[in-house]
């Protein structure tokens, strides 16, 4: 019962950010990406380097199975290599969104 009232949740949360996704502001998101992820990241064709541990926009947006939705989401959770940028909702879709459009 548990499982299944986790699963139905985080399968709620991804249904719900997709919405948000795709109101989403990809201009705005790469303002943001260029303010607090390009220490790390290549978050543009126009930047030469970024960190190498960290995958640079383009190849992310071409993970399979990785759409604007789950990017948002992931974007929301704490994730140990990253430093908690404490990002809104809106703002972590605009980056998907920016994101996703690196692999087209
Ligand atoms: C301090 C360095 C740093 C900053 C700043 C940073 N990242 Fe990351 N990011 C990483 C590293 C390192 C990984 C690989 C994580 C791992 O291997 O577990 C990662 C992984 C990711 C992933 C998961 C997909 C993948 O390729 O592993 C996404 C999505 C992501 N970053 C987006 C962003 C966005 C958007 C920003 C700006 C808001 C950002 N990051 C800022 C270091 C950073």
């Amino acid at each position: 019962m548990h499982r299944i009232s986790a699963a139905l949740l985080s399968s709620l949360a991804v249904v719900t950010l997709a919405n948000v996704a795709s109101a989403a502001d990809a201009g705005n998101g790469e303002k943001l990406a260029r303010r607090w992820c390009v220490s790390c990241h290549v978050v543009a064709a126009d930047q030469r380097q970024g960190n190498t541990q960290a995958d640079p926009f383009s190849a992310m947006a071409k993970l399979p199975g990785l759409d604007a939705g789950k990017l948002a989401l992931y974007l929301l959770l704490p994730h140990p290599k990253m430093p908690d940028m404490n990002l809104s909702r809106s703002e972590a879709a605009d980056l998907a969104a920016y994101i996703a459009k690196q692999g087209r």
